[in-house]
């Protein structure tokens, strides 16, 4: 079982007397669950490798959860770790990998961290689930409640991608579309209603639903078989993912399963990059931002208000960095990914691939360097971010001679 040997403040040490707090009653900080892991040994860690499991919870001790039966899975995680030849050619770098997290259950890395959320709320006896979200978290949310016999609410931006809403409708959720930016009328909303009407929080301000994006660290040291690469680059907007990757790697070096972890990097769009701005500054705290429209509406967040810092002190710890690029710097990885490597990003999750280019053409990364960038939702979230024309919908008469014609306006040879 997973045990939960303390729940602490990571900045004031706080220890609160009940497990079920979130937050510090003295500084306000998320607070941060540690699991007691060091009776593990490297019999256990081929033993989670060779399970027939192969969701998340084959590493199912690193996680803060008491009972097996209370474990919600859509059978998420283990994602395919591919190298990408034709598109590492592209941006010069020899040794490039996709871990492709489009292909999880709701096609985003969200189902990471809601496994892991959903099954302590059942654990903990919850009815009703809650989150706010820029659209992936919401769908994620919604499964994992349907999978297990919870409602869910969640409460979305008015410039939400119309396929997110119905998705997350689709899995029963109440779904509640706000006049407001997430970072302010729906963030401060959010906070009312949860504790109006106690319901379970599955934003990043709760500190056990954010353990599961460890597994990227787990799997990742398992596919590269004890390895690590050189760099494995995230899209962040909360910081989850970094802070999460970081200490899932922490936790293998400290168990001795690892020998050395990567640098990690910090892919955000320049309309709302608050952790490259602080990571550039050199400064500890997130200042936070205005976001701006982006074509990365999925990581469109201005104040990433719970994990922000932690994030940042990761990079730091890790000896990586931050990188903002611009929409079209995005769009053109994920044309790139689809056109070189047969996967469909949403353009949030091509900001990695964005930055891969950008860190390469700038010296940072070396031509030979292990890189990994991390795709984290899958292009049909946000179908609209592929821009056509009508001709392309327009019905040709069916001869070969119109045949022809369309393929000449694709310029692409086409011959045998
Ligand atoms: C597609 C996508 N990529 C990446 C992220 C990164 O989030 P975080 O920084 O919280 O790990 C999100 C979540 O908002 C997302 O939806
Ligand atoms: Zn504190």
């Amino acid at each position: 079982m997973g045990i939960v040997s303390t729940i602490s403040c990571p900045k004031c040490g706080y220890e609160p007397p009940s497990r079920t707090v979130f937050q510090c009653s003295q500084c306000r900080s998320i607070l941060e669950v540690h699991l007691k892991i060091d009776q593990l040994t490297p019999v256990d860690f081929q033993r989670m490798r060779q399970s027939q499991d192969k969701s998340i919870w084959r590493w199912f001790e690193f996680f803060p959860l008491a009972q097996r039966s209370s474990i919600v899975s859509l059978g998420e995680g283990n994602t395919p770790l591919l190298p990408a030849t034709r598109l590492g050619a592209k941006l010069g770098i020899a040794n490039l990998y996709l871990k492709n997290d489009t292909v999880l259950p709701t096609g985003s890395l969200k189902d990471r961290s809601n496994s892991v959320g959903l099954s302590v709320a059942r654990e903990w006896g919850f009815k009703t689930a809650a989150v706010m979200s820029t659209g992936n978290a919401a769908a994620s949310v919604a499964a994992y409640s349907a999978a297990a016999g919870i409602n869910s609410v969640v409460m979305v931006p008015a410039a939400t991608a119309a396929s997110k809403i119905i998705q997350a409708r689709a899995y029963g959720a109440t779904v509640v579309v706000i006049d407001g930016s997430f970072d302010y009328e729906v963030a401060k909303l959010y906070k009312a209603a949860v504790q109006e009407f106690g319901w379970y929080d599955c934003l990043s301000s709760n500190p056990y639903r954010d353990e599961g994006k460890k597994s990227y660290a787990y799997e990742m040291a398992d596919q590269f078989d004890g390895e690590s690469p050189d760099w494995v680059i995230h899209p962040t907007a909360g910081g989850t993912g970094i802070f999460a990757m970081w200490k899932g790697y922490k936790e293998f070096l400290s168990l001795g399963w690892i020998e050395r972890a990567p640098k990690l990097v910090a892919a955000q769009s320049d309309a709302a990059a608050p952790i490259v701005a602080a990571f550039e500054k050199g400064v500890f705290d997130i200042e936070p931002v205005v976001a701006r429209d982006t074509v990365a509406e999925s990581i469109q967040v201005g104040n990433p208000v719970s994990l922000g810092w932690r994030a940042l002190a990761a990079l730091r710890e890790s000896g990586g960095t931050a990188v903002a690029v611009s929409d079209a710097e995005i769009l053109e990885a994920q044309a790139l990914t689809g056109r070189l490597a047969g996967i469909f990003a949403e353009p949030a999750a091509a900001t990695s691939v964005a930055a891969a280019k950008k860190l390469r053409d700038s010296g940072v990364i070396k031509p030979d360097d292990v890189v990994v960038c991390n795709l984290t939702g899958h292009g049909l979230k946000q179908p609209e971010a592929i821009r056509l024309t009508d001709k392309d919908f327009t019905p040709i008469a069916p001869t070969l001679e119109m045949l022809r014609e369309q393929i000449a306006r694709f310029g692409i040879n086409c011959g045998r």
